[in-house]
């Protein structure tokens, strides 16, 4: 076939509303200018080989045999990753389902991961894989590019990899920009550009010493989270209903405070969201000290994004921080407190596909 395909996908950032968005309350995510690029050529040998490399701690190659639990891995770069074939799920589940939707299982694939996104930390690596996979391979098996259908298909295998799943992340990775997700609709907004700033706790790149058993139980944290919090719901449901609601009334009101440029009710509002979601049980310790640390260094909001953590998985995950005036004071005091700390733009652009001929 000769050919070569780039994908090339942002990273989101939820702003508003995760969680309470699995049971179909309004939702604000946006991209932001960290990417995550998958490179598709052909080899001789039947079957996809991936390489997977997580810039600049990690790598992982294997060859993959959609169907089977595991594949054969071998961790090449840096460390040993044997065990964290569950980390590649999503590209096992991506392969699996074009075949069976598709039919295309002919070749040999090469494919090569690079990401900037850090695993495990609320950013949507997950669904960035999903979606720039998907597009990569079916404009390689030329079996159709457009961009709803290539969100619908990533949504498709992140549901059959994590239960649970809204399309917000996919949405997210596919268009870039804003989009607002309600009822599991998909709603692209134009909103003016912010200035964040990403604070993340021990996410796996970051934090190999950690045992490996450990690191491959995180490829699918979210899904645990998820459970979780539909225990808690169902055990609390008049009170969640409440909680929940007040989340859709939050994400409205956000969007008109972005809308308007008015900050300090956004920040307000971002601090209202993360006590919602500390009271369903998302909020580790950890990711805790982060937003009340940035609160009192003076930022004007602070909150969990994404899945939030677990304390029993190291309080791995991010928190969102609208910094005011404060950002340096913020930014150091997260360092610190030992987390990756990112300036971070919204609104990035979303899905690039690069034939090369
Ligand atoms: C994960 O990034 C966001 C969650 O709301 C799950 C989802 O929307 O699928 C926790």
């Amino acid at each position: 076939m000769g050919k070569k395909i780039q994908a090339s996908v942002p990273a989101k950032v939820i702003l508003f509303g995760e969680h309470f968005v699995v049971y179909g309350k309004q939702a604000l995510a946006t991209a932001i200018n960290r990417r995550l690029t998958v490179e598709v050529t052909s080899k001789e040998k039947k079957g996809y080989h991936v390489k997977i490399e997580n810039i600049p701690t990690f790598g992982l190659e294997m060859d993959l045999e959609p169907g089977k639990e595991e594949g054969k891995g071998k961790a090449l770069l840096y460390k040993d990753y044997d065990h964290a074939t569950e980390a590649i799920a999503y590209v096992r589940e991506a392969t699996r389902y074009l075949e069976e939707k598709y039919g295309m299982d002919e070749e040999g694939v090469e494919m090569e991961i690079k990401s900037q996104i850090p695993l495990s930390a609320g950013l949507g690596s997950s669904a960035a894989t999903c979606v720039a996979t998907i597009a990569a391979l079916k404009e390689y098996f030329d079996v159709g590019g457009d961009l709803e259908g290539i969100r619908e298909d990533a949504h498709s295998v992140e549901l059959a990899v994590q239960g649970a799943a809204s399309p917000v992340d996919t949405a997210i990775s596919t268009y870039g920009g804003y989009v607002s997700v309600e009822k599991g609709e998909v709603k692209r907004l134009r909103l003016p550009e912010l200035n964040l700033i990403v604070g993340c706790v021990g996410s796996i790149p970051l934090s190999m010493g950690m045992d490996t058993k450990k690191v491959s139980e995180m490829g699918l944290k979210t899904k645990k989270i998820v459970a979780d919090v539909k225990w808690r719901k169902d055990m609390f449901k008049s009170i969640f209903d409440y909680i929940f609601d007040a989340a859709e009334e939050i994400t409205a009101q956000a969007i008109r405070a972005i809308e308007d440029e008015d900050f300090v009710k956004l920040g307000a509002l971002m601090n209202i969201n993360h006590g919602l979601l500390d009271a369903i049980g998302v909020v580790p310790k950890r990711l805790s000290e982060l937003v009340k640390m940035s609160q009192a260094s003076g930022a004007l909001g602070a909150k969990v994004t994404g899945a939030g953590g677990l304390d029993e998985m190291g309080g791995v995950g991010s928190v969102l921080v609208l910094p005011g005036e404060c950002g340096d004071w913020i930014k150091a005091a997260m360092e610190i407190a030992d987390a990756l700390v990112m300036d971070v733009k919204t609104g990035g652009e979303g899905l690039k596909v690069t034939v090369f001929d």
